[in-house]
């Protein structure tokens, strides 16, 4: 008895260590405990009355098989006949073949199913599980799945329908294989210039995005390359329509505006004006050649005039009269135009105080509402700039009112954190989707705009801007993965619950163990109001270099460009006057109700104060009576503490997990306790230059527990003014003197001596490798490598600034006052050692 009881603990033990990658994501149909399985006597037949092996319905009886078997063990058989429905068995179908194979009686209690709807039965000896189409029964096979796997035995009986009829995701892959803002490697559909042959990553993410109901794929970049649809193009288009169908998935592409005359086989034209008839018969062409191998294709996706793309205003013709030429071209193939937004201007002139680039959604297209064809959808990012971490909705969901309209959410961290902070979406997401705009002063929720209810349209819904890649965690992160689900989740019901909808996920990913929920839902509940403390607050957006990689601190890049993403920040006063009165007039874009209360300062929500009003340093706050410069400093202070604590938190969860996800999960966290000390130095800084107002708790510029690296003694290390100034601690740094020759910086301990954590600022550039090791009284603390590039697939930087900004800390080292410390560092490649200050810690400071 003891010796198999050993065994079994050895053997659990063993499973938690073993290496998971994180590939399988929700979907790893893992052992339940014995305890658990035993309450459940799961059917180990399955009747899959699947038409062909393309139909999903055939996919769901296999991933009920695997499934079953993962969870509970035994083995499981599929029968793809009708077989007598007297013994216990999953039958999987639509609910038109299992009417054909039952008759219609053996149905009387299933309720209507309208499109993509499903019907899950757990309640007699047979499961059912009937969809209104393949796709359909398939979603319902993975949510009883998604229940089992829980260990939910509940006995269910129900049909669910989509809120909204698209459910896309967009994949910015670019055709030579690299991911516009893709954090988790590059891309698992092109390479080379064209679409890869093995397309089995493509099956792997198909079978996740149907298990979260996604039914559509855009493959590539807005920003997109003419020559997809060359003949090699759309073969490999194909085949991936082909990867894809099984999964209930279809596909479409983005399309670059100018491609007639680009150079393309199918004949280069001079124009692409698209009243053109010679344009119009050449997309029809193209068009036409797309369906002919891919019957089921979804639609095109449009960015025209914007960011320098080309469009129908390159003709003076009107965004609707370019996005009805492709919508014409589509419709007889029943397929939709998916046109963005995102049209603005990025030249416009920050000295002009009523230029304002959140105008340019509505500016352009309010005039055009009831222009485009019925198959338009036009796609409008959640706010009026750019994923920023808080902005009001984009009031262009108010004056769509005869053109389906969907919302675009970006689960790529673009702008937060670039899947090296942690940021749970959904609190977010449904910060917009909950939204009531109050159009004609009634309820006018923004999903309810976007799921067509509340302006009668048939289409619209949801594309998620998701950018997987090769990467085994998919994202680049375990933990951003919940977004990926969420998303799923909340395009299906947007009034899903963020935390119930995080603990499936957590549950399916990871484990029941309580610890394991709570610490997950903790920290990510957590999540966004952190990084929105040490990024940018008030609705100031994040304050992130707009110019360069979008990832490190960079408050200056914002403004004094044509970009528009301003701040309007001087010596005195910060925001973005967008009041009618005396701004942009940004406010007066939403129906009246809400109008009124974004004009008011004294009825802006504080979140967005500077969002929608220029206001002075010294302005205090509804909320806490707090000036806003003296809000800045306390809310970087705090957020910057909170993020201290997300990786000691995690620590908890060692052995709960495996080892694998633990530690790539813990390396994270840990990176993002060190960057978001140097996001609140930065932002803090730069706005105390800017305003010299002082801190009143006197902590902005000042570092006790820190020794400037300038201040060692400095062998073969050099002096640097760092760029942007606040990026460095006391603005300057150490570079080595060669980029070939080791340096030395030598100094004593000021401090008395105890037991400290020692935590070194140092910058992590890209394409270098170098090697710093810190040592008292020459020996060894530690060292390490500046190679976070391999390891957090941020966008990186070549300079010392704040995207390559980092810092390593060693705990508990006792330390004796006066004790030497040298750090001796070697330059790899570019990157020359750098080095900002090392810091002792007494126990509980954070400096
Ligand atoms: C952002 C992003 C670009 C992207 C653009 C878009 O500006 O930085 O990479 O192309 O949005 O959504 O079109």
């Amino acid at each position: 008895m003891t010796v198999i009881w050993q065994l079994g603990a050895l053997l659990s033990l063993l499973s938690l260590a073993s290496a998971e990658t994180g590939h399988a994501a929700w979907l790893r149909y893992a052992p339940l405990p014995a305890s658990v399985a035993r309450q459940y006597s799961a059917p180990s037949t399955v009747v899959a009355l699947n038409i062909s092996e393309v139909d999903p319905v055939y996919t769901a009886g296999q991933e009920l098989q695997k499934g079953i078997q993962g969870i509970f063990g035994g083995k499981v058989t599929v029968a793809n006949t009708n077989i007598s429905l007297s013994s216990p068995a999953i039958i999987v179908s639509t609910l038109g073949q299992y009417v054909k194979a039952y008759g219609s009686e053996t149905a009387g209690h299933v309720p209507e199913l309208t499109d993509d709807a499903f019907w899950l039965d757990t309640t007699g000896d047979t499961v059912q599980i009937l969809g209104q189409n393949g796709r359909a029964a398939l979603y319902g096979a993975f949510e009883y799945l998604s229940l089992i796997a829980q260990g939910n035995f509940s006995k269910v009986a129900y049909a669910t329908a989509p809120d909204a009829p698209i459910r896309w995701v967009n994949q910015w892959d670019n055709m030579d294989g690299h991911i516009e803002r893709g954090y988790g490697g590059d891309s698992i559909v092109f390479s080379n210039g064209t679409i890869k042959n093995d397309l089995q990553r493509v099956i792997d993410y198909g079978r996740l995005l149907a298990s979260i109901r996604i039914n559509g794929i855009i493959i590539n970049n807005v920003n997109a390359n003419a020559t997809l649809l060359n003949p090699k193009g759309v073969d490999g288009i194909g085949r991936v329509a082909d990867a894809l169908r099984p999964y209930g998935i279809q596909v479409g592409i983005s399309l670059n505006f100018a491609s007639p005359s680009a150079n393309l086989v199918y004949g280069n034209l001079t124009t692409f004006d698209p009243l053109n008839q010679t344009v119009i018969d050449w997309w029809t062409n193209v068009t036409d050649t797309i369906y002919d191998r891919v019957p089921d294709f979804a639609g095109y996706l449009v960015k025209a005039n914007s960011e320098g793309q080309p469009g129908p205003l390159t003709y003076n013709r009107t965004l609707a009269e370019g996005a009805n030429m492709f919508a014409s071209a589509l419709k007889p193939h029943g397929g939709i135009l998916m046109f963005r937004a995102f049209v603005y201007d990025n030249h416009i002139n920050e000295t002009n105080w009523k230029a304002d680039r959140a105008n340019a959604a509505v500016d352009f297209f309010r005039d055009l509402d009831g222009v485009f064809d019925d198959n338009v959808v036009v796609q409008v990012k959640y706010g009026p700039i750019d994923f920023q971490v808080r902005e009001p909705p984009s009031p262009l969901f108010a004056h769509l009112r005869q053109t389906g309209a969907a919302i675009e959410l970006q689960i790529t961290q673009e702008y937060l954190g670039q899947q090296c902070h942690l940021f749970y979406l959904p609190p977010l997401w449904h910060s917009i989707l909950d939204f009531d705009l109050r159009s004609d002063n009634k309820s006018t929720l923004v999903s309810d705009v976007v799921s067509g209810k509340r302006f009668n349209r048939t289409l619209g819904g949801y594309a998620g801007v998701v950018n997987v890649g090769v990467n085994d965690t998919w994202l680049g992160s375990h933990l951003s993965m919940s977004n990926l689900y969420a998303f799923g989740r909340l395009a299906w019901d947007p009034h899903g619950d963020s935390e119930t909808i995080l603990q499936d996920w957590t549950r399916l990913t990871f484990s029941s163990d309580p610890a394991v929920i709570e610490t997950i839902t903790d920290l990510s509940l957590e999540s966004w109001p952190t990084y929105e403390s040490y990024t940018g607050n008030l609705g100031i957006q994040t304050l992130t270099d707009i110019l360069y990689t979008h990832f490190g601190p960079n408050p200056a890049s914002q403004d004094n460009n044509g970009w528009g993403q301003w701040t309007r920040a001087d010596a005195d006063s910060i925001g973005m006057d967008r009041t009618v009165s005396n701004g942009t007039g940004f406010s007066g874009q939403y129906p009246p109700e809400v109008a009124e209360v974004f004009e008011d300062i004294s009825t802006t929500p504080d979140n967005l104060l500077l969002w929608f009003h220029h206001v002075n340093y010294t302005t205090k706050l509804k909320s806490s009576g707090k000036t806003v410069i003296q809000h800045f400093y306390d809310a970087h202070y705090a957020g910057a503490e909170n993020a201290q604590t997300f990786a000691t938190r995690w620590e908890r969860l060692k052995g709960k997990i495996d080892d694998q996800r633990y530690n790539e999960t813990l390396f994270r966290l840990r990176y993002q306790a060190g960057h978001s000390i140097v996001w609140r130095d930065a932002i803090n800084e730069f706005y105390h230059n800017m305003s010299g107002i002082a801190d009143e708790a006197k902590r902005v510029g000042s570092h006790p527990w820190r020794i400037e690296a300038e201040s060692f003694d400095l062998d073969g290390y050099d002096v640097y003014q760092v760029h942007p100034f606040h990026t460095a601690s006391n603005f300057t740094g150490i570079v080595t003197s060669s980029n070939t020759t080791a340096g030395t910086a030598t100094t004593t301990v000021p401090f008395e001596s105890g037991t400290y954590d020692i935590a070194v600022g140092y910058w992590d550039m890209f394409n270098g490798t170098s090697k710093w090791v810190l040592s008292l009284n020459n020996k060894t603390i530690g060292s390490w490598l500046g190679d976070n590039e391999k390891y957090l697939g941020h966008e990186p930087s070549r300079y010392l600034d704040g995207h390559s900004a980092t810092r390593v800390t060693f705990h508990n080292i006792t330390v004796e006052k006066g004790d030497t410390v040298k750090i001796v560092g070697t330059p790899g490649g570019i990157e020359p050692a750098p080095l900002d200050y090392v810091a002792f810690l007494p126990e509980g400071v954070i400096d």
